[in-house]
């Protein structure tokens, strides 16, 4: 992990990164004249976006880097260059560096947050780990707030990632509780994982119905951030999809492909737990909940199967029509448990429909909801300031229709247009106060890299709901 740091350091850093705006801004960089020159030369070029050069024993480079404030486009440029960055560090082989700004000084901030979340790699597993040697970045323009933000961002980030990249045959439903409680207990969060004796005596039907294949147990995790400074009075709710592998259960995925990254079928709630991460380290003043339902989704001599009616956690019967529409039935059990903290809403994280996937592909997250218009817009800044963006679909009740059945109060499955919202809809019928749905199906697992955001496990979510909060706060 690379660490930031805002202190002066008189470390000879191997790699001197600077960045600036303007022509004028040059006389702030402290080099010879013939150095100064070129880099004239290549500023008024405007081919590159980025100039390096060495002088005596230093090793300089300077990158075109312009941060407007109010157009959260220039954000994402800015942790673009990051992930150059990053790749400078590595060709270079360096252990430290510095990055400075000729500028404005807050641009730092994103080439950092781009630079970080771009060094990730998963290789656990590897004999041969990737060779980062890079492992101190010195930002003096942070103020200490600013920094605490970035490497907090980074932690949660890539503790959302490792959740999501870890197979089933590490990550059980009841190690993903134990590794949020370990986590927890670092960070300063509480963690109450209700283990199988206890989900059967409160009767979560959904989530016993979806674990009824497995031969390992589910488990129910209640996180919660409770500071004493909160500043609202009813908490907000953050429920996230944990299963942790989804085989489609009886109505079994087709093998090519389908079933290769289902291992990230928790993506959501990695995404509730890196929040958490995020929002205690930073100390938001904020009550906080978050709601983790798990279990994996396999076929076996006890699995559910379509055709049965099962009773839910809020005594809703629900025929079951296929096994492999599961996130809604774990996810209905804990928006109905949700209820008893009369939350001032609720926010649902799920890997759950591939019909969202279809319609907007990995570049963002499908909303919908029936909270106030002022929090999902809120919501969908936050969106655009962290390059987790929202496609808002409709969210009208006539989609409600299609889950209706002949014999229970509600079939697991509508239609075969408007999945996605047919299954926002399914949970919707849950609740009892204000509720956002984000469908994260699309854009929670990339087979490969996209810019900073690695491939396997991209963790989204997490800054989308840590730039939130922190809105809130
Ligand atoms: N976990 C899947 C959704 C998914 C698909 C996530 C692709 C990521 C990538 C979910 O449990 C599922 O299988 N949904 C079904 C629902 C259908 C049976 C109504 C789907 O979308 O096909
Ligand atoms: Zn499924
Ligand atoms: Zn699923």
């Amino acid at each position: 992990m690379v660490t930031v740091f805002n202190e002066p350091n008189d470390v000879q850093v191997e790699l001197e990164i600077y960045l600036f705006s303007r022509l004028r801004d040059l006389g702030r960089l402290s080099v010879g004249r013939n150095a100064r020159k070129r880099v004239k030369d290549w500023f008024e070029d405007d081919k590159n976006n980025s100039f390096e050069f060495t002088e005596a024993d230093r090793r300089i480079c300077i990158f075109k880097a312009e941060l407007r404030e109010k157009e959260t486009s220039s954000f994402e440029t800015l942790r673009n260059i990051g992930v150059q960055i990053l790749g400078k560090c590595k060709l270079h082989k360096v252990e430290t560096a510095h990055i400075v700004s000729l500028s404005n000084g807050m641009e730092v901030f994103f080439v950092l947050e781009g630079a970080l979340l771009s060094s990730y790699s998963f290789d656990k597993y590897k004999k041969e780990k990737a060779t980062l040697r890079l492992n101190s970045l010195f930002a003096p323009d942070l103020d200490d707030i600013k920094l605490k933000e970035l490497n907090s961002i980074q932690e949660a980030v890539f503790f959302s990632r490792d959740l999501v990249n870890e197979p089933v045959n590490y990550l059980t439903a009841v190690r993903l509780a134990e590794e949020i409680k370990a986590k927890g207990a670092e960070c300063g969060f509480s963690v109450e994982v209700l283990n199988k004796k206890k989900i059967e005596s409160l009767k979560m039907g959904g989530l016993l119905a979806v674990n009824f294949g497995s031969i390992d147990p589910p488990s129910f995790s209640i996180l919660e951030w409770k500071p004493e400074n909160a500043i609202n009075e009813k908490p907000i709710v953050l429920v996230g999809k944990g299963v942790v592998y989804d085989t489609g259960g009886l109505s079994l995925k087709p093998t090519a492909g389908s079933m290769d990254s289902m291992k990230s079928d928790m993506g959501g709630a990695a995404a509730v737990a890196g929040a958490f991460i995020a929002a205690s380290r930073n100390a938001l003043p904020l009550h906080v909940i978050g709601l983790i339902p798990a279990t994996d989704n396999r076929p076996g001599g006890n699995a559910y199967a379509p055709g049965d009616i099962i009773k839910m956690y809020d005594g809703t019967t629900v025929e079951v029509l296929n096994t492999d529409a599961e996130g809604r039935m774990i996810l209905a059990d804990a928006l109905s448990y949700a209820k008893k903290f009369s939350p001032e809403f609720v926010i649902n994280l799920a890997t759950l429909t591939g019909s969202a996937a279809a319609a907007i592909g990995s570049k963002g997250v499908v909303a919908m909801g029936n909270a106030d218009k002022k929090i999902m817009s809120s919501l969908e800044l936050s969106g655009a300031r962290v390059h987790e963006r929202l496609a808002v679909f409709p969210f009208w009740d006539d989609y409600k229709d299609l889950l209706k059945s002949p014999i229970a109060d509600l079939k697991n499955i509508g239609g075969k247009e408007a999945g996605a919202i047919t299954a926002g809809k399914f949970l919707e019928h849950f609740t009892d106060y204000p509720f956002i749905h984000l469908d994260i199906a699309g854009p929670a697992f990339l087979d490969s890299a996209d810019k900073y955001r690695t491939r396997g496990g991209t963790a989204v979510g997490v800054r989308l709901l840590f730039d939130f909060l922190k809105n809130r706060s």
